[in-house]
């Protein structure tokens, strides 16, 4: 059976994806840091889709030690993992270790996952890394990457990290094309979120519309090979912020260094 985690599993486009990925039969582990959120939303996805092998686990993915702890208590392979949770909190927050709140939970979330799950998925058949992303990205500033210089704004610093999560698709993808893992870059939709409500949008999709372009890029089998590449709609965009490869690399160093 094909093994897939789903992180921000019970927020409105995560449990959207994770019913799309139980229905294709996988062993499906739902991630998100509210141990009742997860049991219930196992619950749903349990009824609605028949399928008997929805597991979950509470973790704080902006901690890099419970992440690892995480990757290193798992048994077997991986075939699918999909990075989707995020949070933009109003105000300049930080994790007990101090670092901002979104960079650690939108940037070295996503790192932190794909570092450490990667190991598993070394040599499986047709094994993909989905980062949910956005088109709503831009103003990354490698030497302000925690917004310490500049005013904190939620939406900037938002934007900032999902320009963050595009590149560090393209820098993953690299490395990990020999080990026959692929790793794609997925922009969901404007869904009616926590997340977006504290952007202060609205959104006029729903969350399966939203889920339409990750699940496409996880599991449509002609996509099976490509990687490093950003979608939108269901369509392969081009991807001006994952062109320059020298941000690239040093975006990827500067993570790798918390
Ligand atoms: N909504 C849109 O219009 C839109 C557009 C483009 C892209 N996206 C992307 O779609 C993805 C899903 O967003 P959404 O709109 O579905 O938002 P959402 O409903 O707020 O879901 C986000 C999920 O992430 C979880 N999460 C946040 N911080 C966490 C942490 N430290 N550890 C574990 N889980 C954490 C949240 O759990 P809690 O509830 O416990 O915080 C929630 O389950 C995001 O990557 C977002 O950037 C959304």
């Amino acid at each position: 059976m094909r093994k897939a985690i789903v992180t921000g599993a019970y927020g409105a486009i995560g449990k959207a994806i994770a019913r799309g990925v139980a229905r294709q039969g996988y062993h499906v582990t739902l991630v998100g840091r509210d141990k009742s959120a997860l049991s219930a939303c196992r619950d749903d996805l349990a009824s609605e889709t028949g399928n008997d092998h929805i597991t979950f686990k509470a973790l704080d993915l902006s901690q890099k030690q419970e992440i690892k702890a995480f990757a290193e208590e798992w048994s077997g392979p991986l075939h699918l993992l999909i990075n989707n949770a995020a949070t933009t909190p109003g105000r300049r927050t930080e994790t007990p270790q101090g670092i901002e709140m979104q960079f650690a939970t939108n940037v070295l979330g996503y790192f932190w996952m794909m570092k450490y799950f990667s190991e598993h998925m070394k040599g499986q058949d047709d094994a993909r890394i989905v980062n949910v992303a956005s088109y709503w990205a831009g103003d990354l500033d490698l030497d302000d990457l925690e917004f310490t210089r500049r005013p904190y704004d939620n939406d900037t610093v938002y934007r900032q990290s999902k320009q963050a999560d595009r590149m560090l698709t393209v820098a993953f993808a690299e490395r990990l094309r020999q080990d026959g893992i692929s790793v794609l870059a997925a922009h969901s939709g404007d869904v009616s979120s926590k997340l977006s409500s504290s952007l202060g949008h609205g959104g006029w999709e729903s969350p399966e519309d939203g889920a339409e372009t990750p699940l496409y890029c996880a599991l449509e089998p002609e996509l099976k090979g490509v990687t490093g590449k950003y979608f939108a709609h269901r369509q392969k965009e081009a991807c001006r912020f994952s062109q320059d490869e020298d941000a690239v690399e040093r975006l990827y160093a500067l993570c790798e260094a918390y």
